[in-house]
């Protein structure tokens, strides 16, 4: 009997060392692909990055490396955002030209809808792009550029042109294109594209200083 316990006890051990030495193996593997394969995986996330970038401010209007540009906003509700977001700073030179900001529309017939848009310092839109939403495929997702130049629509706008009062979808009186049948969703990219122009016009000054955004104070209160 006890022969037997013994003979039991050493395959239990063999069989131990032997799933320790296993598990050694594979974390080592697993180490050495994330160490190997991390720094593509972060260059590719870089480059996606700076084509989205580019995709709502005109490389003429910068000549800085953007991502290094980087900053972060305090969460406002004119952006729809409840976490710190990002923003980027475009330069020419010296002088700052153009701001990009994270913004969400929330919304969306799906709920959120995340944007990046593009500000010049004159308070004009250099582009607007969705990076992410869950809108009805065929019904809410025209907002996407790969699916509609819808988007487009609001390159050169400011909060003065059109006027306020016009910053809705057609449907509602207003000077922005939509389709029938799904006006929600435009509705919402319309009104946060508006209200991240406010907050443009109302925090410039800070969010163009050389010490970054940090003084821009954090506003909760929902945009009317
Ligand atoms: C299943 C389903 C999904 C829908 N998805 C969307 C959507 O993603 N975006 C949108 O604007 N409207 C969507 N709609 C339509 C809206 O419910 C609503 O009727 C429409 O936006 C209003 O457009 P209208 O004002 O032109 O009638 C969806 C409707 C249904 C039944």
């Amino acid at each position: 009997m006890i022969s037997l316990l013994k003979a039991a006890g050493r395959n239990a051990l063999r069989t131990g060392v032997i799933l320790f030495a296993f598990a050694l193996v594979a974390t080592a593997l697993l180490s050495f692909t994330f160490a190997r394969t991390e720094p593509t995986i972060e260059r590719s996330r870089q480059a996606e990055k700076r084509a989205l970038l580019n995709q709502v401010l005109p490389p003429a209007l910068y000549d800085n490396d953007l991502l290094a540009s980087q900053q972060s906003v305090p969460p406002d509700a004119s952006l729809g955002t409840r976490q710190p977001s990002a923003m980027w700073i475009a330069r020419r030179g010296e002088s700052i030209t153009a701001v990009v900001l994270e913004a969400i529309a929330p919304d969306g017939y799906g709920g959120d809808i995340a944007l990046l848009i593009g500000i010049d310092v004159d308070g004009s839109v250099t582009g607007v792009r969705v990076t992410a939403h869950r809108e009805t495929p065929g019904l809410g997702d025209y907002i996407e550029r790969a699916k509609s130049p819808w988007i487009e629509q609001f390159v050169g706008k400011s909060r003065m042109n059109p006027v306020p009062r016009y910053w809705r979808v057609a449907k509602d009186g207003g000077r922005f294109d939509a389709r029938a049948g799904a006006t929600i969703t435009p509705r919402a990219v319309v009104k946060a594209v508006g209200a991240a122009l406010d907050y443009f016009a109302r925090n410039r000054a800070a969010l163009l200083a050389e010490t970054g955004p940090a003084d821009v104070a954090s506003n909760q209160e929902t945009p009317p």
